[in-house]
């Protein structure tokens, strides 16, 4: 049997052999890729699939469980590799390095835990945890016994933990006494006890020591550390179905609440795997290390499914890139060697503002490869990322995906395909996108701009929402019949490479994170004193996009600090990131006839713009904006 490693492409002649065999006999070259990985039973069909209903399934009637891919597999080669090396947030801690056969042992041992609280197949598991190793142990933990993980991001507030929590309904939460970050301590349990208030379905909840922090313990609340006192390191992997849930992990939507995405096992474990080792050319002694947090895609798929499953090193840290101060993540370059370093562009403007000093007093000779994700990368950030970092050697991989995507789509492949400041470059081996007009029709041809669609299916699309199949369709299938719906605009230069121009829906990417408008309205709309909001975003030099809000008032008289509370009511509805930089009080909004806000035009007011509104002759009240412009 081949390995994968055959498959990979080592320079730009093979990625256009695979890349045309991928499109050409999609099947056959999927199954080829899935028979690397090791199944209980061969799948008896490769892909079934129809956009319009929609359904997608891979690797039909394949019988596997993703941890023995994961761990298992490892054992036998290289049980004493590094799986995750874990740098916490206070350097002065110690480093762990847990090895493959160590992670096998603590994740069969947590899986027996949650066994013993009755957690079967197809339970739905909730994680609110700090960036620990248990983290990710419970997460394998859940996969092990074929139990579906929801991991919510420990930065989510009490409101969007019990959201989630109850939208799939979870029948466990793991979670900590607190979590470090920085110089700051936050008491994840305080938030815990509030969100499970209003959660019916958790019966019991397990609780990891990370701050010693003072809490109160409820019913059915345990200590991680008493739980796992004398538990067997044996535990069978349970058999899935290529097409059962492996996980869900929640996106925000531009309307209404976060859409809960449904991940299989069969084909995300081959997708993110594929993926891992052709971007990041990763070879056995690297290390690679991704900022992302696990409560993100990014993580899910690059700090724990696909580098493990690839017999990787993964580094994860806890802390955050300006604490103690902000050369860190230069010290852990240094510190542990690392080749491969993979983050979001917020992250790199923003370390780009201190002295090059910082990074100059660091030998960062150890990277080979850099990676971002998340937005759009502006030329100065890339240019100051591949020249203080990269020392113009190291090539950038520009990963354009999504939560919905499971894993990378449109990139370069490090060393062996071309990069090219601000674009994603060329489509992943088994990735057909194209753009599209407004009726549409395809653009052929290059050099063109329009709505960037996929027009195939891959083996980690999203399989829907949960509980919520038809808004699954009508969020990325209707639009464009026959085609996966992104919700980014893109364009092409002469050569073909791809540059994702940004969103075309609500959403607005602010720091890397996916923040819808129209929840951010709801949570400001919650106020008393709050007749009505809009909130757009407008370019930002670190954040790449801020949110400003307009806010009516049902009493402008009233003497509290608006502002302020609004920013509270905001962190408590959805979490601290959803805050708006701006927060205005106007009389009034842009409407048309119908009461549909206009956002162009407030849009165009955030961003700086005095005059050319275009036509505001729709407007049911004109005046409306010189208003808020006087004001603004
Ligand atoms: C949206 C998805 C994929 C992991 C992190 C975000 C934007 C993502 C890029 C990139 C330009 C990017 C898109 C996308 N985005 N990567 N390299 N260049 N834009 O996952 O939270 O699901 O957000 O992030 O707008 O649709 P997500």
């Amino acid at each position: 049997m081949k390995k994968i490693e055959n498959y990979i492409a080592k320079n730009i002649n093979e990625y256009n052999d695979l890349y045309s065999k991928s499109i050409n006999h999609p099947e056959n070259f999927w199954s080829e890729i899935a028979s690397t990985f090791s199944w209980r039973n061969k799948w008896t069909k490769t892909l079934e699939y129809d956009f319009n209903k929609p359904e997608f399934k891979w690797f039909l009637n394949g019988k596997l469980n993703i941890t023995e891919n994961c761990l298992d597999r490892h054992l036998e080669e290289n049980p004493n590799k590094t799986a995750i090396l874990f740098e916490p947030n206070d350097p002065n801690k110690e480093t762990q390095k847990i090895s493959y056969k160590d992670l096998h042992q603590r994740v069969c041992v947590f899986a027996n835990v949650l066994k013993s609280k009755n957690v079967e197949k197809g339970d739905r598991v909730c994680i609110y945890m700090p960036m620990v190793p248990e983290l990710t142990i419970a997460v394998l933990a859940c996969a092990r016994i074929g139990a579906v993980h929801s991991v919510v991001f420990a930065g989510f507030s009490s409101t969007a933990l019990a959201a989630r929590i109850k939208d799939s309904e979870c029948k466990i939460l793991l979670t900590a006494d607190g979590s470090f970050r920085g110089s700051k301590v936050i008491d994840l349990k305080s938030i815990v006890d509030e969100a499970l208030l209003e959660c019916d379905s958790i019966e019991s909840t397990i609780v990891f020591k990370r701050t010693g922090s003072n809490v109160k313990m409820n019913n059915n609340e345990t200590w991680w550390h008493n739980e796992i006192e004398d538990v067997s390191d044996y535990c069978e992997a349970e058999e899935m179905d290529s097409e059962d849930m492996l996980f869900i992990l929640y996106t925000s939507g531009s309307t209404g609440k976060p859409k809960g995405m449904v991940h299989s096992c069969g084909g995300y474990m081959v997708y993110s795997t594929y993926t891992f080792l052709n971007v990041f050319q990763y070879q056995s002694n690297d290390i690679y290390w991704c900022t992302a947090d696990i409560g993100w895609i990014t993580g899910h798929s690059y700090i724990v499914y696909g580098p493990l499953l690839a017999g990787a090193t993964s580094v994860m840290f806890e802390g955050v890139p300006s604490y103690p101060d902000y050369s860190r993540f230069w010290n852990i370059v240094e510190k542990h060697k690392i080749t491969h370093f993979y983050t979001a562009p917020t992250a790199i403007r923003a370390l780009a503002k201190h002295s090059v000093s910082l990074v100059e007093s660091n030998d960062l000779s150890s990277l080979k490869v850099l990676g971002t994700v998340g937005e759009p990368i502006n030329e100065e950030a890339w240019n100051w990322y591949d020249k203080n970092i990269g020392k113009s050697k190291c090539p950038i991989v520009d990963t354009w995906w999504q939560t919905e995507t499971g894993g990378i789509m449109l990139t370069s492949l490090a060393g062996v395909t071309k990069d090219k400041p601000t674009f994603a470059t060329k489509p992943m081996i088994g990735i057909q996108p194209v753009l599209l007009d407004k009726d549409g029709k395809e653009i052929l041809g290059y050099d063109k701009e329009g709505i960037l669609a996929i027009k195939y299916p891959w083996p980690s699309i999203a399989r829907t929402i949960y509980g919520n199949h038809q808004r699954y369709k009508n969020v990325y299938f209707t639009a464009y019949p026959g085609y996966y719906f992104p919700g980014d605009g893109a364009l092409t230069d002469s050569e073909g490479n791809f540059r994702i121009t940004g969103r075309v829906d609500d959403v607005v990417i602010v720091s890397g994170h996916n923040l819808g408008t129209a929840p951010i309205e709801d949570a400001i709309n919650l106020h008393e004193n709050v007749v009505e909001s809009a909130v757009v975003g407008y370019p930002h030099e670190i954040k790449g996009n801020a949110l400003r809000a307009f806010v009516i008032l049902l009493d402008e008289a009233v003497i509290v600090d608006m502002e302020k509370e609004i920013k509270e009511q905001i962190s408590k509805t959805i979490g601290p990131i959803a805050k708006p930089d701006i927060i205005q009080i106007v009389p009034g909004l842009p409407k048309i006839r119908s009461g549909k806000i206009m956002r162009r035009i407030l849009r165009k007011i955030a961003s700086g713009e005095k005059e050319n509104f275009g036509d505001i002759s729709t407007l049911l009240n004109p005046e409306i904006v010189k208003q808020i412009l006087i004001k603004a």
